[in-house]
């Protein structure tokens, strides 16, 4: 570190270079009525700068997006980090926005839209000026230089030499590096003296238990537990303890504080670390880290910690320059959305419990030491590496298994908290699919149901049974299991007939009654009406589902036209086709096409479980026919009953 360090020094002096920055230089001093507004890069109505220049406050760009965010950071080295933030949720202000020093509100940021986005905490008193100090904090003093409120006192992610969190302050992480949000891991000094990190539980808003602690507590010494976490002007950061003593977190090489600069920051991915980076920069210059906290981040956030700094299934690995996690998704996955590489990790294929494995479908990736917490579902002794590997390539459950000292564990997805950990001696073989297929990706709808291309489906079509709001009562229980797969290539006769402007075929009671051969193949009973099957003459013979419907309620025809007239308009691969009806003297019959494989209930839970592409299938077929009922079928169905049938 030393090294490295005496060789940038001594190469000051020949590259020195400017910053390119134009920014107004105060003396540090902002009078109340002072204001600023984010405007482009480099504008000095944007920031104030401290006396020395070493620091500015103000609007940063944030990417392209025109969003500024309010914020301090260091103005004459080039990468200008930041140091403090305005925490508006979410963390940025419009182009336009504009900040204003206060008398009785201190700061305020405001949107162009006269929205506020943040102010600086209740001010108690009177604001007289803003002083802009050369440590980096930007103060409000009433007119007796008393100060009101301190951006030191009001910390983001990074401390400076010259701050102090009291007990119960915290540090609180970025959503990622370039996401000021509020993130996962907090730093505190607990109220028990203890300086500890630990993440948050988002959806209990709860804090983990720590993943580090500086056991700076009472303990067996009175006195002992700290009350303040300082970071002093000479660069070192230390618990003061009650008693006066120090709890040093400072290790490693130091630093001149005239030379350098220094911060300590809770980065994103849960590591506290404190960095140093040259005054006086050469082109190269950039910040190093002095020490971090914990030891390994893998490994120190364990099961009971919370979620790793890495999602589900991806492998947590602690880099050796800057002890920094690094995440990565093992073969035969890649990563949820691609643009977190700290998110979880999907598999990129389904593994089905039905495929043979004769078939040789999977294989192993071996890996030494990598290990995830949890997810742990069978543990097998005595057996040999090559044993535990062929277990979980035969095992349909198995999505990783860890082999150490002649026991093997198998583990399920999701995995989390993964890791590499060279004390584990451990093998571990993370399953694959050999053919690199990766998910099945449904069919795109098809603007046509006509020319869509059946094939897609294999051999499985998902249908639903809807039945129009008015006369449900009648066909609720009636709509049982009329069964299946049965593509209609039957040509439809357009009849206009009794108010039923639809192609619908009438049919007579007598014809019914033979294509039933006598309604005595029964298919389904309810309340209100059986369901039998049969046969139609129609160029060829076609097997149909007869819903005779016995229970004639009151103003029945009237209903019974107007389901037959509603459901005889959809059409639709996904649901199931109304062929036709008999409306004749007290008897009303509907004749639907028949699915003879059973409902989906039976083909769902039947011994052979469908495999996850058919599962995938099923529900998109049903979800395009729901779509279809709700939005576009002509007259949208208030369906109060449907039966997903095969
Ligand atoms: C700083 O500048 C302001 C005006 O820009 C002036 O009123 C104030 O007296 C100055 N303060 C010092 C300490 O020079
Ligand atoms: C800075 O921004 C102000 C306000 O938007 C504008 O009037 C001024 O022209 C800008 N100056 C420069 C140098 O861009
Ligand atoms: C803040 O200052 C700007 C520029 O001086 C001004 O246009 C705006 O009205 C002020 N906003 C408030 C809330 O005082
Ligand atoms: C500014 O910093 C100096 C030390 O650099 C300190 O003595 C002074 O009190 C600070 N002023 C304010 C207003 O914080
Ligand atoms: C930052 O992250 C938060 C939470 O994940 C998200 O809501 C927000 O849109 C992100 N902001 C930006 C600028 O990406
Ligand atoms: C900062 O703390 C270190 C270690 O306790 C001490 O040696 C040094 O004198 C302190 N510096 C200041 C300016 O207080
Ligand atoms: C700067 O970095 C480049 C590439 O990383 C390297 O080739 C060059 O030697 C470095 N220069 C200095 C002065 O460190
Ligand atoms: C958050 O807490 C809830 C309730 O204790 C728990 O069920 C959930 O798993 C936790 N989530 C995480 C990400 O730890
Ligand atoms: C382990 O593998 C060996 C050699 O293939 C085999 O003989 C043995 O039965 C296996 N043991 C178990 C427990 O499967
Ligand atoms: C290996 O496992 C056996 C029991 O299965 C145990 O007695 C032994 O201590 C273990 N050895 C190591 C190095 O963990
Ligand atoms: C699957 O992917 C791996 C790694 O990308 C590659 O080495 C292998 O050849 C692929 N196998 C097939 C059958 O495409
Ligand atoms: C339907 O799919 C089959 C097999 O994928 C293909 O050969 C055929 O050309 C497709 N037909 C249409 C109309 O897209």
């Amino acid at each position: 570190m030393e090294m490295a360090f005496t060789a940038q020094l001594l190469l000051l002096s020949s590259l020195f270079l400017q910053p390119v920055l134009v920014l107004s230089q105060t003396n540090g001093s902002i009078a109340v009525g002072g204001s600023l507004t984010a405007t482009a890069e480099g504008n000095s109505s944007s920031s104030w700068l401290s006396p020395s220049g070493d620091f500015a406050f103000g609007f940063r760009p944030l990417g392209n997006n025109d969003l500024f965010l309010l914020s301090i950071w260091y103005a004459k080295i080039p990468d200008r980090t930041i140091v403090w933030y305005a925490n508006n949720k979410p963390a940025v202000a419009p182009l336009g926005s504009s900040v204003n020093l206060t008398a009785h509100s201190g700061l305020v940021l405001t949107s162009p839209q006269g929205k506020e986005l943040w102010k600086s905490e209740t001010i108690v008193g009177v604001v007289a000026n803003g002083v802009f100090n050369d440590t980096g904090n930007f103060v409000l003093e009433d007119d007796s230089s008393k100060k009101l409120w301190e951006s030191f006192k009001n910390p983001t992610d990074t401390i400076l030499p010259g701050q102090i969190i009291e007990t119960g302050g915290s540090l609180a992480s970025r959503q990622s590096e370039t996401n000021y949000s509020k993130g996962r891991f907090q730093l505190r000094l607990q109220q028990d003296g203890n300086l500890v990190l630990n993440s948050i539980n988002f959806t209990t808003a709860s804090t983990n238990t720590p993943y580090y602690g500086s056991a700076t507590t009472t303990g067996t010494v009175p006195g002992s537990e700290g009350k303040q976490l300082v970071f002093n002007d000479s660069g070192y950061l230390y618990v003061l303890r009650e008693n006066g003593g120090k709890y040093t977190l400072t290790w490693g090489n130091r630093v001149s504080a005239m030379a350098y600069y220094t911060r300590a920051t809770l980065n994103f991915d849960g590591v506290f670390a404190q960095y140093v980076h040259p005054k006086t920069f050469s082109g190269n210059a950039s910040w190093e880290p002095l020490w971090s906290l914990p030891e390994n981040i893998c490994l120190d956030i364990d099961a009971d910690s919370g979620p790793g700094v890495c999602g589900f299934n991806s492998i947590c690995a602690l880099s050796a320059a800057d002890k920094r996690p690094k995440c990565e998704c093992p073969r035969g996955f890649s990563l949820l959305d691609p643009n977190d590489l700290y998110g979880s990790c999907k598999p990129d294929f389904i593994q089905s419990c039905e495929e043979k494995e004769e078939e040789h479908l999977y294989d192993v990736q071996m890996l030494t030491n990598t290990d995830w917490l949890t997810s742990e579902y069978s543990r097998l002794e005595e057996f040999t590496a090559d044993n535990c590997s062929e277990s979980c390539i035969q095992d349909c459950l198995c999505g990783v298994a860890i082999y150490s000292n002649q026991t093997c564990w198998k583990k399920e997805l999701p995995l989390s908290n993964g890791r590499v950990d060279s004390s584990l001696r451990a093998t571990t073989f993370i399953k694959f699919r050999k053919d690199n297929s990766t998910l099945p990706v449904p069919p795109s709808p098809s603007p046509d149901d006509k020319k869509n291309n059946k094939t897609t489906f294999t051999g499985i079509r998902p249908v639903i049974l809807a039945t129009a709001l008015l006369v449900c009562l009648v066909l609720i229980a009636a709509a049982f299991s009329l069964g299946l797969f049965f593509t209609f290539q039957k040509k439809q006769v357009r009849i206009m007939q009794s108010g039923l402007n639809i192609s619908l075929r009438p049919f007579s009671y007598q014809e019914l009654q033979e294509a039933t051969n006598g309604f005595t193949e029964e298919l389904g009973r309810g309340s209100f009406g059986v369901v039998y099957k049969g046969i139609i003459q129609n160029g060829s013979q076609v097997q149909v589902a007869v819903k005779k419907l016995h229970c004639v309620i009151q103003d029945g025809d009237k209903e019974f036209k107007t389901e037959v007239n509603v459901i005889g308009k959809t059409h639709h691969k996904n649901l199931v086709r109304l062929l036709g009806y008999c409306d004749e003297g007290q008897q009303r019959l509907l004749v639907y096409e028949l699915l003879s494989n059973g409902t989906l209930a039976s083909f769902l839970f039947a011994d052979v479980k469908p495999s996850w592409g058919q599962r995938i299938e099923i529900a998109y077929g049903i979800a395009k026919g729901l779509e279809y009922l709700h939005e576009e079928c002509s007259t949208p169905i208030i369906h109060c009953d449907i039966k997903p049938l095969m």
